[in-house]
């Protein structure tokens, strides 16, 4: 693989989705590796990513020269190359010329001339995103300076003949105008790699690897409707055929059509084998009466683990009268959450759903991961290969206790029936006017336990205000209410206050989070 040595920064992840862009796989290794340790991975280059550090301040991370002179093709990104500079003897400075987000880059081209080697088939002077307080001053013996900025004498130089190479600023960002160019410059010109990294490969690789883990074995994987675990499902599920049980908890907290949605989309598009648990009522009775947000939650994972326990003690039981000895469960846990739970190696450890409420002592489970390796947009990419609907790939996300924390106040049977239908509404018109990809999710929270007067035909009414919160997010750490379009609003407001009896207001939250969270509870 490409491994991406991160020095620190956000940006490993990202570096490491723009190579598998370019179709060549990466992985990323923490910087706190040795050179010995980097180049026993056999890696086929390395990308030294940005980093907070300064070269000079105390305890800075550093390299040895030896990790550049083994042969592996390198290229260093802001941080990691000055990284690359300082190690090779070349000369970072404190210039004090700080320079930070959009830079002009000035390309060293004789008149006329195209650049070459990193920078082939990018213009003389393009935008790049810039984010430092050091330079280098004066490129390491045997390079070439290829360009430069205001505040970077030497912006980006190679050596071509070691396979070597660096940019001050960050390529993989999108305010870099040909970042991804620079980058599979580096891939294939420089390293000379081949792009073989496709969702074809991804789950011919999978398949092989789960029918080696499972061989004659039996597993169980829970469906939740989103995205990873229907993916991760349909991987098991081409793998080892009928020995994979889906189990789906209904919960009566899934909104409008979404529990018939999966069952019939799903089963249709893979064949699997699946197992819908009816437990609505439970969940109801377990919920009469709370309106505590944290006790809600509490309740719908407890009762969750249980009707889940039962189901999966039923296969596994199956798995046992067969003589299958072991029960695999599938989990579509991704790469980012390998990443930041501290790096991939050494066991994995099962969600914590699994590690309460009491497994049988003798149950044996083993885990299936097939989407460890994978980025979500590589997930949806797998997903939409198998065959798997748009309703299921391109699923916004619903949090795993659904319309119970939307409902502000008891959860009842009536209210459930009274927020779907308003959910679907406001849902449906999204999606016909083209929003959804523009939005990251849109709760619609029933605030069951306020009435609000209204007038509808000639009578005064007092029913319940329905608010909406579109958010935009690049991951729900933090969000932005979205800005729709006024006449959406209108329109499923009037829609909502038409169709649906008992509300007679529409309202539109706009905090972003923080202060909001973007679910209500
Ligand atoms: P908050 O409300 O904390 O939500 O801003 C952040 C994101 O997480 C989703 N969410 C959940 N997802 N189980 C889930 O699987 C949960 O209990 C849960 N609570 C919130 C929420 O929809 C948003 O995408």
């Amino acid at each position: 693989p490409v491994l991406v040595v991160d020095y620190g920064a956000q940006y490993a992840q990202l570096i490491a989705r723009r190579v598998r862009e370019a179709d060549v796989y990466s992985e990323i290794v923490p910087h706190t590796l040795s050179t010995q340790e980097i180049l026993a991975k056999n890696p086929s280059a390395l990308i030294l990513s940005g980093g907070p550090s300064s070269v000079w301040a105390e305890g800075a991370p550093q390299r040895d020269a030896a990790l550049f002179q083994a042969g592996v093709p390198v290229f260093g990104i802001c941080y990691g190359f000055q990284v690359m500079a300082q190690a090779l003897g070349g000369t970072v400075a404190k210039t004090g010329a700080r320079e930070y987000g959009s830079t002009d880059v000035a390309v060293d081209v004789t008149d006329g001339a195209e650049p070459s080697s990193i920078l082939e088939g990018t213009p003389a002077t393009q935008v790049a995103w810039m984010s430092h307080g050091d330079s280098v001053t004066q490129a390491p013996e045997g390079f070439t300076v290829l360009a430069s900025t205001p505040g970077a004498p030497v912006a980006a130089f190679a050596d071509e003949s070691r396979k070597l190479a660096g940019v001050q600023w960050h390529p993989e960002v999108r305010h870099s105008q040909y970042g991804q160019q620079v980058l599979r410059n580096f891939l294939f010109q420089i390293a000379g790699l081949k792009p073989t990294w496709s969702t074809e490969n991804i789950i011919e690789r999978e398949v092989t690897k789960i029918r080696e883990q499972v061989g004659e074995g039996r597993a169980i994987c829970g469906l939740s409707g989103g995205v990873d675990s229907a993916v991760a499902a349909a991987l098991v599920q081409r793998a080892i055929g009928d020995r994979l049980t889906c189990v789906l908890v209904d919960h009566g907290l899934m909104r409008q059509d979404e529990v018939e949605q999966v069952e019939q989309d799903y089963v249709a598009a893979t064949g699997v084998n699946l197992h819908i648990a009816r437990e609505a009522d439970r969940f109801l009775s377990a919920l009469a009466g709370v309106t505590d947000p944290e006790t809600k939650r509490k309740i719908i994972g407890r009762e969750f683990i249980r009707a889940f326990e039962a189901a999966e003690a039923q296969v596994l039981l199956d798995a046992k009268a067969d003589g299958a000895k072991v029960g695999y469960l599938v989990q579509g846990t991704l790469y980012p959450d390998i990443v930041e739970s501290g790096g991939g190696e050494g066991a994995a450890t099962i969600k914590s759903h699994h590690n309460v409420g009491g497994l049988p002592e003798d149950l044996e489970f083993e885990l299936v991961e097939p989407l460890r390796e994978l980025f979500k947009d590589e997930v949806r990419e797998v997903g939409r290969q198998l065959g798997l609907p748009e309703t299921i790939v391109g699923r916004q996300p619903f949090p795993g206790p659904g319309l119970g924390i939307r409902i502000i106040g008891e959860v009842t049977e009536h209210r459930l029936y009274i927020l779907r239908r308003a959910d679907a509404i406001a849902r449906a018109e999204l999606t016909a006017a083209g929003l959804d990809d523009q939005v990251w999710q849109m709760p619609v929270v029933l605030l069951a336990d306020v009435h609000s007067v209204g007038v509808q035909g000639d009578g005064r009414t007092y029913g319940h205000p329905i608010v909406l919160r579109p958010v935009s997010s690049e991951d729900a750490m933090t969000a932005d209410w979205s800005r729709l379009p006024s006449d959406l609003l209108a329109r499923i407001s009037n829609r909502i206050t038409n169709e649906v009896e008992e509300i007679n207001r529409v309202v539109l939250d706009v905090t972003s989070k923080p202060p909001g969270t973007i679910e209500w509870e």
